[in-house]
């Protein structure tokens, strides 16, 4: 398996999957080109010759967006289809997870070949994207540059030493501030709190370029709370992640990253606006003042590459695809885990970025089956942040063609009795306007009261959608009008053009 993220690259262009663009402007051309290739299921885009920079001062984004590149990712083959990958995904992730290999800690690496100290920072020496358009402050009128997208922000349990990656953005806000956006409920989040508590300041490591299965560990709930995800990339890899300490923190690095800032995260830091920011529901959102982090030391390795992981409109989302593709794997796992019979098949749907809109399929073994499948599905852990719509369907139906799908929606269902609405459930914090999650200003809340100024998220609703035909019609359920897949393939044969 490739040792870094260089390695990686070089597999993806063997493979075909690389395509390196020259001139892109960091203002808003990056972006906008990363997200027009997510939205096409694209391959990996390598940005060099950046007005203004280096020439090796790159920027990487979707370098897991499509079943090639995310296999890759993985250390598997390349596969052809989704349906391959989420099938090889679950299982080896069973293996991955019951055999965990803790990091090595190594005297240096290529992280180690570009120190810079106090005075010395300055993160404008490096090519972060304006990633969006509309990212511009009404406060200051000032660009939003975010450095950290496809960040690992690395923490520890100050009382039981356990190691975690986020990934929480960090907004460039001068030469040596970032902002650390960590939402209600995240690992990093509750380790500040503890550290807080304690009266001490959080030492934190970002890693803002690194190879993709940093960036997978950091951005996705694969490993469960309190296992590092170090442990379980090691598992990935079949040997140790190697991780130098952070001179300042202390903190596990890991030793080939691209760049690595250091800090430590105070609670009366200075404030700075933060975004707006075009966002994982696809609207530009934000702009609120946020504390920073002082960094204290930046290391990168020669010609350094930012790891770049713009959201946008579902699906033209970089992160789109990574978490379909997990949140697929994990779902299905956590309903075999919890003792659900006849799950086929489950997808986390990329125009709801995989968390609002899930559907299952199942063989139907009892009346209730589909209820109790989706109830779950929204509801366990790999499911229940920010879901809003859960479908069940038969398992005749393509979960990965959404108009198999919905074909099933509407003439399967029947809204007197084929919907539920759960309310109050595991909402967002994301302040987006609209009717994203019920937000409003007014339910919006600080928790003055607590010593970390948590913001609370908002209470979420789910809608079951139950899409099976019921149980007791199951056996006179029709045939249905489409070709069979034998009549296909024989008209495949004759007319090749009209059919495939
Ligand atoms: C590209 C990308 C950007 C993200 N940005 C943020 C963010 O700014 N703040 C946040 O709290 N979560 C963000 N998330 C979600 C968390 O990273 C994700 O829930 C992750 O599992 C958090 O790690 P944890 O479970 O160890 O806390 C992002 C995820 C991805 C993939």
């Amino acid at each position: 398996m490739y040792k870094d993220l260089r390695e990686n690259l070089a597999e993806l262009e063997r493979i075909g999957q690389l395509k390196l663009v020259q001139g892109a402007h960091w203002d808003t051309e990056i972006g906008a080109l990363a997200n027009i290739t997510a939205g096409k299921f694209g391959p990996a885009l390598l940005f060099d010759n950046i007005p203004g920079y280096p020439k090796g001062y790159r920027v990487v984004t979707n370098n897991f967006n499509n079943p090639k590149t995310m296999a890759v990712a993985l250390g598997l083959e390349p596969k052809e289809t989704t349906r391959e990958l989420v099938q090889e995904m679950r299982t080896r992730y069973k293996e991955w997870i019951s055999h965990p290999i803790a990091p090595r800690f190594v005297s240096s690496g290529p992280v180690m070949e570009n120190v810079h100290r106090g005075e010395e920072v300055d993160l404008y020496e490096l090519p972060t994207p304006v990633w969006h358009h509309n990212d511009v402050s009404p406060v200051t009128g000032e660009r939003v540059r975010m450095l950290g997208t496809m960040t690992a922000v690395i923490t520890q349990d100050p009382e039981t030493g356990w190691v975690n990656l986020g990934t929480y953005r960090n907004q460039v806000f001068s030469r040596n501030r970032v902002g650390l956006d960590m939402r209600d409920g995240r690992h990093g989040a509750m380790h500040r709190d503890k550290w807080w508590k304690q009266g001490k300041p959080m030492p934190v490591a970002i890693s803002v370029g690194h190879d993709p299965l940093v960036g997978i560990f950091a951005g996705m709930e694969v490993a469960p709370h309190g296992v590092s995800d170090y442990d379980v990339m090691g598992a990935i890899r079949g040997e140790p992640v190697e991780v130098i300490k952070g001179p300042l923190t202390g903190l596990p690095i890991p030793a080939t990253a691209e760049i690595v800032l250091e800090g430590f995260y105070r609670p009366d830091d200075e404030r700075f606006e933060e975004g707006p920011f075009g966002e994982w529901a696809g609207y530009t959102d934000g702009g609120s003042t946020k504390r920073s982090l002082l960094v204290e030391a930046v290391y990168h390795r020669n010609d350094p590459i930012i790891s770049g992981c713009p959201p946008g409109k579902p699906p033209r989302c970089n992160e789109m695809y990574l978490l379909c593709t997990w949140r697929a794997a994990l779902v299905h796992n956590a309903l075999e885990a919890a003792g659900v019979p006849g799950v086929t098949a489950v997808w986390g749907h990329e125009t709801g970025n995989s968390r609002v809109l899930l559907i299952v399929a199942i063989k139907q073994q009892y009346i209730g089956h589909a209820r109790q499948a989706g109830l779950i599905a929204s509801q366990c852990a790999a499911g229940a942040y920010t879901n809003k719509y859960v479908v069940v369907v038969d398992d005749d139906i393509d979960i990965y063609d959404t108009n198999d799908w919905l074909w099933a929606v509407c003439f399967r269902s029947m809204p007197d009795d084929s919907i539920e609405i759960i309310r109050r459930t595991y909402g967002s914090g994301a302040a987006i306007k609209g009717r994203f999650g019920g937000w409003s200003p007014s339910l919006h809340k600080v928790h003055a009261a607590s010593e970390t100024q948590r913001t609370l998220n908002v209470p979420g609703s789910v809608c079951l959608i139950d899409a099976t035909v019921p149980f007791e019609y199951l056996n006179e359920k029709p045939e249905t009008a489409d070709p069979p897949a034998e009549l296909r393939a024989a008209l495949a044969r004759k007319w090749p053009d009209l059919v495939e």
